[in-house]
């Protein structure tokens, strides 16, 4: 409650498509719980850290998510005490569920682009998501159709940057309802030139070898046999 208050959390809002227990929350993890704080009449989202989590805190997790803003990934930022994250409330559906009510081929090639976009500059940063190549709840899309990435808990500027190949992974080459979606809306993708594609962006990581993968993720390249 101290530290609630020492962010200026004036109401927590228990409402949302998940449960904790018995109440309602906007999402849950093995880290942390979200709801929707209120703070001078706006909405945001509050992160707490589960009292199993293994994690000292949530400050490492709001340093990573601040270097995400820097690039525009993730939602914005705005404060963090020991257990508590608050941040921009992304209000709308899982990617997966925004699938199921937007079937128009451009309004999905869209939103597919601007989510490698964003994973780009975060490979350009340095910054690994981490849980991108199977993580359908880390995909959100806001009810202005604006695709946002979340969760850095498990991110890291030590590793690797993979965030494109990982998405790539998730959104085209597995064989969840996503990939199924996807493909039915805009055509299933040339495996072995995809393949390729990913390879040599892998890897010669620049924005010639991002181009021409966009391209075989997104254009209307394939045998549909
Ligand atoms: N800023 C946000 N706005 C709306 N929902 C969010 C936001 N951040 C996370 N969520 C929801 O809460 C869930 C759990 O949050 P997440 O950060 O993934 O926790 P954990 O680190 O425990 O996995 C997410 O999968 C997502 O559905
Ligand atoms: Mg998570």
């Amino acid at each position: 409650m101290e530290e609630l208050k020492m962010l200026g959390v004036e109401a927590v809002e228990f409402s949302g498509k998940s449960s904790a227990f018995t109440l309602s929350v906007l999402g849950k993890g093995y880290v942390g719980i979200v709801t929707i704080a209120h703070m001078q009449g706006k909405k945001l989202a509050l992160k707490m850290q589960r009292v199993d989590s293994e994690r000292e805190s949530l400050e490492h997790e709001a340093e990573l998510l601040v270097k995400a803003n820097t690039v525009r990934a993730g939602p914005q930022f705005a404060a963090v005490t020991k257990h508590f994250l608050l941040m921009e409330l992304i209000d709308g559906y899982l990617l997966e569920e925004w699938l199921t009510t937007h079937r128009s081929k451009s309004s999905v090639q869209t939103i597919l682009a601007e989510i490698l976009e964003q994973c780009w500059r975060l490979d350009e940063i340095g910054l690994d998501h981490g849980e991108l190549s199977k993580a359908p709840k880390h995909l959100l899309v806001n009810k202005a159709d604006a695709p946002f990435i979340v969760d850095f808990e498990t991110a890291s500027t030590q590793r690797n940057a993979s965030n494109v190949t990982s998405v790539c992974q998730f959104l085209f080459q597995g064989q969840s309802e996503v990939c199924k979606t996807i493909a039915s809306v805009i055509g299933k993708r040339d495996k072995p030139e995809l393949l390729e594609a990913l390879r040599n962006y892998r890897k010669t990581r620049n924005r010639q070898t991002f181009e021409a993968l966009l391209k075989q993720c997104l254009t209307n390249n394939c045998n549909t046999n």
